[in-house]
């Protein structure tokens, strides 16, 4: 089980010194969210800012592209320091390239989906990626209530795994607590991001091995079923 804390809930005033918050507590990615105003109303911050938290975080920066155009991103948030690039199937034709490019560029491969996208649309894809981050909230803002809706679609994506043979993570973004992550990791889900409830943490450490845990308890209640 993974915990990704994202850094959009930390504070924009000391985001290195809450990456390296992040770094001590142990969670083996950080999550970056990148909004550019377009894809979403709202924007987040750039490969400026993910260069400046590079350093205060040594494993995996694992980058969320909310944006219109990430193929003229590519290379700059690889530059800065991303190791894996994820981008939005909402983005039809221009998908196939995207991950192509993702991967010759040396990242890992993430593929994004937003609640009211069907899932069908992402199992072209399956072969090609290392994440498939099931958003469960419409993109653009932390602090969001979790969609429950969303949780068929990480057991659907976590059967297309098994049946096709795939290992590629299954991700979790958007209201993600200790008990929605249970849920997720019920049905599959294997690497969460959670900015509010995280950060809200004066120890983020404590914050971090919990959801661990009540991840890693939600993964054994799917053995048994
Ligand atoms: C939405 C963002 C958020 C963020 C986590 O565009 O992707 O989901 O990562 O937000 P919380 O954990 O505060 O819901
Ligand atoms: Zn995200």
């Amino acid at each position: 089980m993974i915990i990704a804390p994202s850094l959009l809930a930390a504070d924009f005033g000391r985001l290195a010194h809450d990456a390296a918050r992040a770094d001590r507590s142990g969670a083996e990615y950080l999550h970056l969210d990148i909004m550019d105003g377009h894809f979403v109303p709202n924007i987040s911050f750039g490969p400026a800012v993910v260069a400046a938290v590079r350093p205060h975080f040594r494993r995996f920066l694992d980058v969320h592209l909310m944006c219109s155009r990430p193929e003229i991103l590519l290379e700059p948030f690889k530059k800065a320091g991303a190791d894996g690039l994820t981008v939005h199937v909402e983005l039809g034709e221009a998908v196939g390239p995207l991950l192509w490019k993702i991967r010759s560029l040396g990242r890992k491969v993430g593929l994004a989906i937003n609640p009211p996208t069907h899932i069908g649309t992402v199992r072209p894809y399956l072969s090609q990626i290392d994440l498939l981050l099931v958003m469960t909230v419409n993109p653009g803002f932390g602090g969001q209530p979790f969609i429950h809706e969303c949780v068929p679609k990480v057991q659907q994506v976590a059967a297309w795994r098994r049946e096709l043979g795939h290992s590629f993570r299954i991700e979790v973004d958007g209201g993600i607590t200790d008990e929605t992550a249970t849920e997720c990791a019920r049905f599959g889900a294997d690497t969460f991001v959670a900015g509010t409830s995280l950060f809200r943490h004066r120890n983020l450490n404590a914050a971090v091995q919990r959801m661990q845990r009540k991840a890693l308890a939600g993964a054994e209640s799917l053995a048994l079923a």
